[in-house]
């Protein structure tokens, strides 16, 4: 793309609609107003506390990322969202148990606001769950002309200028590429013969995009993966990204793998494991939503390591994941990994990775950098498939036949250089010749 000769404005209030408004979502929301009110901090969101160097290392130019671009401040940000559950937003964090109740009932009034407008919802696409607030449309065409409404009444009841959509719902069901989803005719066709391939994660996102909102994807669901919601996407002008937040073992792999590879230290077997005991775990349990997920989790390692260059170091490796629903964990997940390594003479050594992270704790700051960038991104004049936003995600969108960059420091430097980009400042190579001339 050509440099943008400007950037609107940030100016007034963006809305952030959320499909479903579990742990994660009401985590952010819970978050971004315990920082309006002054009694959180925004720790793990590189929008908020991360730097970007500007030119030469002796020039002392390292700005806060928000105050080099435009992004919206966190103050003008507004929720809304979708659930089967009826709980508003307070009542739903307590039930997630995530952050303590003593925090929540200082913003109680806000989260109490924030009430789920009736989900487009079918158990085929996700059997563990059963809820009362779903919508009654007869068809898909109806649904996604209800979800169409939804967001022009939340635009005009909330005053907001702009919106993006990010999916925090559940994991749908593993789902194919199918060849309704190549080409936009076909894709309307199928969702108005109310074909079996349209999950109602299509549903949200072919609305939003039709709206013009950006719409990122924080589920391993095929949703706008597809060439049908790409193309759609570029014409309308909307960003999107997905797949998948990059959290817990999945950000441990991405962390580990590129080191090995980077001392070409061989990699026999990689076993991980969880237990965790939220409604994702509940929803995962079901072997169709965990093999969405399980595809999701194992394409990392193949794409850091590529053993079709180091067949000798990475090529007969044995990859296990498995994800236990162990209710008395809630969402304070336990991740462990096993890694059986090799060095010098093909010696084997272990690694032992036990991981007790927060899953919503680590997700929240990456909803709300997801939200700031995809609306600079439109703000900017970037439309179709956001790469640079790989950083934030498992399974990367990319072009066809590109495969997805997933070592979390090229795709660091990959934002940075964005944003330098976007703001016509000199992209940093890191050769450091000139010190030295
Ligand atoms: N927590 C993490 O670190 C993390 C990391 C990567 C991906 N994810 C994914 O993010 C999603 C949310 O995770 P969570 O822990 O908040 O789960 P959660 O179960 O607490 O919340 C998901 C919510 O989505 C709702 N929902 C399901 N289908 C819906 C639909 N069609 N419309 C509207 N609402 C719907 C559910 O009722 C539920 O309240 C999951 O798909 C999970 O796999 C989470």
């Amino acid at each position: 793309m050509n440099q943008p000769t400007s950037i609107a404005p940030a100016t007034g209030k963006l809305g952030v609609l959320i499909p479903g408004m579990g742990a994660v979502a009401t985590t952010v929301i819970a978050g971004v107003e315990a920082i309006k009110a002054g009694i959180g901090q925004p720790i793990g969101s590189l929008t908020q506390m991360g730097t970007v160097r500007l030119g030469k290392r002796t020039e002392g130019r390292s700005p806060l990322i928000k105050d080099f671009v435009p992004l919206a401040d966190i103050d003008s940000l507004v929720f809304g969202g979708w659930d089967v559950f009826p709980e508003d937003a307070y009542d739903s964090a307590i039930h997630a148990g995530v952050l303590d109740n003593r925090l929540l009932d200082q913003i109680a009034d806000p989260l109490k606001a924030v009430k789920p407008m009736p989900a487009v919802f079918d158990r085929n696409y996700v059997r563990r769950l059963e809820g009362s607030n779903v919508k009654s449309a007869k068809s898909k065409w109806d649904a996604v002309l209800e979800v169409r409404e939804d967001i022009q009444r939340f635009k005009a009841d909330n005053n907001v200028e702009r919106l993006v959509m990010i999916w925090c719902g559940s994991t749908e069901i593993f789902m194919e590429h199918h060849e309704v989803h190549d080409d936009i005719e076909s894709l309307e066709k199928a969702i108005q013969e109310n074909h079996p391939a349209i999950p109602p994660s299509m549903i949200y996102a072919y609305a939003a995009l039709q709206e013009g909102v950006p719409f990122l994807n924080g589920a391993p669901n095929l949703t706008v993966d597809v060439p049908a919601m790409v193309e759609l996407a570029r014409q309308k002008g909307v960003p999107i990204g997905g797949k998948d937040f990059k959290t817990g073992q999945t950000l441990m792999k991405t962390l580990l793998a590129p080191g090995l590879k980077a001392r070409m230290l061989g990699v026999q077997g990689w076993f991980s494991t969880n237990i965790l005991g939220n409604r994702d775990g509940e929803v995962l349990d079901d072997p169709d939503s965990f093999k969405t997920k399980e595809v999701s989790k194992l394409d990392v390692l193949e794409f850091i390591l590529q053993p079709n260059l180091y067949p000798e170091l990475y090529g007969d490796i044995y990859h296990k994941v498995r994800i236990n629903y162990y209710p008395p964990r809630g969402d304070e997940k336990e991740g462990w990994d096993n890694i059986d390594i090799f060095g010098w003479l093909g010696m084997p050594m272990q690694i032992k990775v036990d991981f007790l992270c927060r899953d919503s704790i680590l997700a929240a700051p990456l909803v709300l950098d997801l939200v700031l960038f995809a609306d600079l991104a439109q703000r900017s004049g970037m439309a179709g498939i956001q790469e640079w936003l790989s950083f934030y995600f498992k399974s990367p969108m990319t072009a066809p036949d590109l495969y997805p960059e997933h070592d979390l420091f090229i795709q660091l430097m990959k934002l940075k250089n964005t944003l330098r980009f976007l703001q016509g400042e000199d992209l940093i190579t890191h050769l450091g010749q000139e010190y030295y001339d």
